[in-house]
């Protein structure tokens, strides 16, 4: 349905050196099986869906795939009136880890200990 529904059917990497090296998924994150991903993965980056349950989902997905000494980096972080799930989401998980904010930016960051 995600594909049926996007309006993209080239990206910044199509017909690029990279392209061979990039498998793109649609669907809904909220269905996405992380578990060939596991504790594999050196950055993840999350920026989908704003809705708090899917920034809760798409967070316990990415801190299952990065790998140690690997970081997870959320976007949207810009405040309770402008993208309240995100806002909250973060609030809430920064509670349990050490997350950063990137200066002048709307980037969380965590580093995964090593
Ligand atoms: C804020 S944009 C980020 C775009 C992307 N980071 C980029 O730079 O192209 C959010 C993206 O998440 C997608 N999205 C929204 N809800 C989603 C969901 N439940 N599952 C998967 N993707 C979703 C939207 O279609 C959109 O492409």
């Amino acid at each position: 349905m995600a594909l049926v529904e996007s309006t993209n059917t080239k990206f910044l990497y199509s017909e690029s050196e990279a392209e061979p090296k990039i498998t793109q998924l649609f669907g809904d994150s909220k269905e996405f099986d992380p578990e060939p991903w596991l504790g594999r993965c050196d950055l993840v980056f999350v920026d989908g869906s704003h809705a708090y349950s899917y920034v809760v989902s798409d967070t316990q997905k990415a801190l299952a795939m990065v790998k140690p000494g690997g970081l997870v980096l959320w976007h949207d972080y810009r405040g309770p009136r402008r993208i309240k799930g995100v806002w909250k989401a973060l609030n809430e998980l920064a509670d349990r880890l050490d997350l950063k904010h990137v200066k002048d930016t709307s980037l969380i960051v965590w580093r995964r200990p090593a």
